[in-house]
């Protein structure tokens, strides 16, 4: 299991009800434990010029990435912005940087970790920065899945492929079983590939992305996508299902992009007319169906790039990155496809104070918040990662 160097203290009653009420620690979980340290109050005016000055002092030894979600108080002072994929490649490319400061979220600085060396150390500003979808496939869960798999015997068919918003562990189990890693951006090329593996994927978490890119990108029916609930005895699936489907997706989805609907489609097509749809694969899949575009981070990013001035956007993702995009396209209309506001509440716990207080204490000569995967899962977590780094 994927730990951090902080120490971890078992849930007492009241950590328990902490817990619940978002606070306090989880070690189990995607979610992190308080911040240990004095963080500066958000109001503090110097707080830019002091994550300047922190950086200033750091030098060539801090790298710092930054995932398009992030708040602009925080994506200023990334040294790389991008999507998933792009980020576990920019990770993997600085063997030289001693401090990989991550401003993402938990499962990406996990990533971050594995590709790293080992003199190498991976931050997260804030532990609580996990990933709710990530928390929707538990290794004890998927273990039960793939012995159900085993008594069936269907195992020696099924390619298990995680998203890459999934725990080290769920990587770990991906690469034991001969598997691979994906991400929004290369989701059809893995699934390409486990296909020519085996003859059915076993999707984890996001049942969104896996569904969308079998059925939209690859042809497959609906029909033979089935859906394994992990909170129900065999999944809820007769061994017939089983037996017939092409993919088992997994019941995870994201609690930012699962909010649009496909009245919100409608409804911007009304209000605004010859407006684009282009929306996240992590959507639900009506409402992906109903859109014109979609794609990954980047690809949100390059499409919008490439429109014609006067163009309008319905964009379905994250708040952030789209007011970024429509303060950055004047000249085209850019605008949330649904009303109401969509951050990535975990996302956004790295914030200026968290940034700045990781950035001081690096030189102070303290680490703090350090991301670390124990060997073995990280040794077979990184077998999955670059089979996905590798796909043709
Ligand atoms: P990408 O970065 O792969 O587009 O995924 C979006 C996301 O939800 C990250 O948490
Ligand atoms: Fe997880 Fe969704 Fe937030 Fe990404 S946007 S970190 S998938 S909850």
């Amino acid at each position: 299991m994927a730990r951090v160097t902080s120490t971890w203290t078992e849930p007492s009653n009241t950590a328990t009800a902490l817990l619940l009420l978002g606070r306090g620690s989880d070690p189990a979980s995607e979610r992190g434990v308080d911040c240990p340290g004095d963080l500066p109050a958000p109001s503090d005016p110097d707080l830019v010029a002091r994550a300047t000055a922190a950086k200033a002092a750091l030098g060539d030894r801090v790298f710092v990435l930054g995932h398009h979600y992030q708040r602009d108080e925080v994506i200023q002072f990334a040294d790389v912005t991008g999507d998933s994929f792009k980020l576990a490649q920019q990770a993997a490319a600085r063997p030289d940087a001693e401090f990989i400061v991550f401003c993402g979220v938990h499962f990406m600085a996990e990533s971050a970790d594995i590709l790293t060396t080992s003199a190498q150390r991976v931050l997260l500003p804030d532990l609580a920065a996990g990933c709710s979808m990530a928390d929707m496939a538990v290794l004890g869960q998927v273990e039960t899945a793939w012995e159900h798999f085993e008594d069936l015997g269907i195992a020696g068919d099924v390619v298990p492929v995680t998203y890459m918003n999934s725990s080290a562990d769920i990587k770990g189990f991906v690469g034991r079983n001969k598997g691979v890693v994906c991400t929004s951006s290369n989701a059809k090329r893995a699934l390409d590939w486990s296909f020519e593996q085996g003859g059915k994927v076993f999707f984890l978490p996001d049942q969104h992305l896996g569904r969308n890119t079998a059925v939209l990108e690859m042809g497959i029916d609906l029909e033979d996508c089935v859906l394994y609930d992990p909170h129900k005895p065999k999944g809820g699936l007769t061994d017939e299902q089983l037996r017939d489907a092409r993919m088992i997706l997994w019941r995870g989805h994201c609690s930012v992009h699962g909010r649009f609907t496909l009245e919100s489609v409608d409804e911007v097509r009304e209000r605004v007319p010859g407006v684009n749809v282009l929306v996240h694969p992590e959507c639900r899949h009506e409402v992906v169906r109903a859109a014109d575009y979609v794609g990954s981070t980047e690809y949100i990013i390059r499409a919008l790039d490439a429109a014609p001035a006067g163009s309008s956007w319905a964009v379905g993702t994250e708040l952030n990155l789209v007011r970024r995009l429509a303060l950055a396209h004047p000249d085209k209309q850019v605008m949330f496809l649904d009303k109401a506001v969509c951050y990535c509440s975990t996302m956004n716990r790295i914030d200026l104070p968290h940034l700045v207080w990781t950035l001081e204490e690096l030189v102070a000569g303290r680490v703090p918040n350090q991301i670390t995967v124990d060997a073995d899962t990280a040794h077979h977590a990184r077998i999955a990662l670059n089979q996905m780094l590798a796909l043709p």
